[in-house]
């Protein structure tokens, strides 16, 4: 699967949503996620970020490890929906993500 990382928190630009052939990118409160059982590992979506976010899970560099987990445990909290557009952005996030102060960048 891809990952989306650290470099999205406050960030958000979206560019990347319009790209996913299969409407798996899927918007939290301060930053989006990619559901890990859906994504066709396509890649598309890659490229359109401006912030360098998203990376497909073995490339991910070090520091952002732990954000594969983050994105599959965000998705299952929800109830693993089937479709981002249907749900829209959902109130909240993963606790690691919530806990990070303000990314000022
Ligand atoms: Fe975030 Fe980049 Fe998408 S900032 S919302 S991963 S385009
Ligand atoms: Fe969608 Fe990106 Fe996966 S465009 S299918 S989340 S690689």
């Amino acid at each position: 699967t891809y990952v989306i990382a650290l470099p999205c928190v406050d960030v958000m630009d979206k560019a990347c949503v319009d790209e996913c052939p299969v409407d798996c990118i899927y918007e939290g409160e301060r930053m989006l996620y990619i559901h890990p059982d859906v994504c066709i590992d396509c890649g598309a979506c890659e490229p359109a970020c401006p912030v360098e976010a998203i990376y497909f899970e073995d490339d991910l560099p070090d520091e952002f490890i732990g954000y594969t987990a983050v994105n599959a445990a965000f998705v299952a909290a929800i109830g693993s929906p089937g479709g981002a557009r249907r749900i829209g952005p959902v109130a909240g996030d993963h606790a690691l993500v919530a806990a990070l102060p303000p990314q000022i960048r």
